[in-house]
């Protein structure tokens, strides 16, 4: 008879093969679709994304994508040019915010730097106020961003996101709509940063916060 202890050992060997390929040391992947004037993604933002940002951005582990494109939102060509008229959730000042969006994310292709920018942007009330808030800075220039938000090339970024929707996010009917890995997680929306922490980071960076909830 095959002793329990036999059992036992190889089964344990088996969970510790298992956690071992918790992919150790290993970079985590998040994407994330929103609306610029949808205030649960406003509020993910400037409270989820950022705060957990600023703690677990140095560990070098966080990689992260931003697509400024929703539910409830749709891009046709136009008839007589070759132009696209779109239609947004929240109105056509959604639609030029998340086209300014969408061009800092051209002009600044890494997140690290275009980041904070479209959280600035992201909930303004319409382009110019975001022009006035979010351009103070000489990174970019604001006549050029303004310029290319309301042009048929700003419209062109923004709907070539439903391509990027249709593939990475096919099942989408909310947002923020946050995947991890590839997956999408509604925890990542309430609890980033533990969420992270708990389930994706290892081994557990100093940066987290201790208790484990996940
Ligand atoms: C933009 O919003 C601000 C503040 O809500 C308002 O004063 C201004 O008139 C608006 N501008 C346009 C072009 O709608």
């Amino acid at each position: 008879m095959p002793s329990c202890s036999l059992i036992f050992s190889l089964l344990f060997f088996v969970l510790q093969t298992a956690t071992s390929l918790q992919d150790e040391g290993g970079m985590v992947n998040i994407v994330a679709f929103g609306e610029a004037r949808c205030s649960d993604t406003s509020y993910w933002m400037k409270w989820h994304w950022l705060p957990m940002w600023r703690m677990l951005g140095s560990t070098g582990r966080i990689n992260f994508e931003y697509h400024p494109f929703g539910i409830k939102t749709t891009c046709v060509d136009a008839e007589d040019s070759d132009d696209v008229v779109c239609d947004c959730h929240h109105g056509a000042k959604e639609c030029v915010l998340n086209q300014l969006q969408n061009c800092v994310i051209e002009a600044l292709p890494n997140f690290e730097q275009y980041m904070e920018i479209v959280t600035c942007i992201q909930g303004k009330s319409n382009i110019t106020v975001a022009a006035d808030a979010c351009f103070n800075e000489p990174t970019l220039d604001r006549h050029k961003m303004v310029e290319c938000a309301e042009s048929r090339h700003g419209r062109k970024l923004f709907s070539s996101q439903e391509e990027h929707a249709a593939k990475l996010a096919p099942d989408m009917d909310w947002v923020p709509w946050i995947l991890i890995n590839g997956k999408r997680y509604k925890q990542a929306e309430d609890d980033l940063w533990q969420f992270l922490c708990d389930r994706f980071i290892f081994p557990r960076p100093i940066h987290c916060p201790k208790k484990i909830v996940y």
